[in-house]
């Protein structure tokens, strides 16, 4: 053998190796971290009973991705009439489907605050999923499942970016913020930051994509966990803080 074939032969199993280690390295923080089923978190959530609607839309992306689970549709919503909450913050609206469903199993007179960036941001990702395919202009999508429906009084649509935008308004009145922006590790810490200060005496934040196609969520919430008591739910993609409950 050749030295350079020697060199791409030991280059290729040095990041085999690497990547290994990190596939198993993340791994074994998924299962290391701090879980369990949502009725040990939730004592008496399990006689909660849960809606879904427009789910049968589309969950699943033109390669099989799964763009919403409904396991995790169930979990938040049940959280969400477990709590009573009354005012809800989404950061991260897209398309409006976990919108629906927060809308749908939420008390009448709550409110829904949801977050999405301004169309120039966010079309060109957009763009190649879902504008070709169900013929939406950019400023359509935002909240596209909701817009035609009666609970559309109950959401307030928000447009901004995370990172800048003042939530100064919200503080100490959330009762449930579901932080699912931008992935990355700025920006769901920043979000993170964000959410404990708008949440409400007996509130709850909930992470959304907890799993190991986004790193970066795990890094943060692992971090994080040393300084506050969070729970990843069982048989779900999301995490949980609890503030005094
Ligand atoms: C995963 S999608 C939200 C999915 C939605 N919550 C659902 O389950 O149906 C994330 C959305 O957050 C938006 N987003 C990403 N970064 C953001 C930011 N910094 N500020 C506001 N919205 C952001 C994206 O444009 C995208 O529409």
């Amino acid at each position: 053998m050749s030295n350079t074939l020697i060199k791409i032969y030991m280059g290729l199993i040095n990041r085999v190796g690497f990547l290994r280690r990190f596939r198993s390295k993340l791994i074994h923080n998924v299962y290391s971290f701090n879980s369990l089923p949502i009725t040990k978190v939730f004592p008496g959530i399990g006689s909660v009973k849960i809606d879904l609607i427009g789910l049968e839309y589309k969950y699943l992306g033109d390669d099989g991705e799964i763009i919403t689970s409904p396991n995790d549709m169930v979990a938040i919503c049940a959280i969400i009439k477990h709590i009573g909450a009354k005012k809800i913050f989404e950061l991260g609206t897209a398309l409006g489907l976990s919108t629906l469903q927060f809308v749908k199993n939420s008390d009448d007179d709550a409110i829904i605050y949801t977050i999405e960036r301004e169309a120039a941001q966010y079309s060109k990702t957009y763009r190649s999923y879902f504008l070709n395919e169900i013929d939406l202009t950019p400023e359509q999508i935002v909240g596209w499942y909701y817009k035609n429906t009666d609970f559309k009084n109950k959401i307030i649509q928000l447009r901004g970016d995370t990172l800048t935008y003042d939530f100064g308004l919200y503080y100490n009145k959330i009762d449930l913020v579901f932080i699912d922006a931008c992935h990355g590790f700025r920006s769901v810490e920043k979000d993170s930051h964000t959410a404990l200060k708008m949440l409400s005496e007996k509130g709850v934040i909930v992470w959304h994509d907890y799993n190991i196609a986004f790193p970066d969520v795990i890094k943060y919430l692992h971090r994080l966990s040393k300084k506050i008591r969070l729970y990843y739910i069982t048989g779900t993609n999301i995490v949980v803080y609890k503030k005094n409950i």
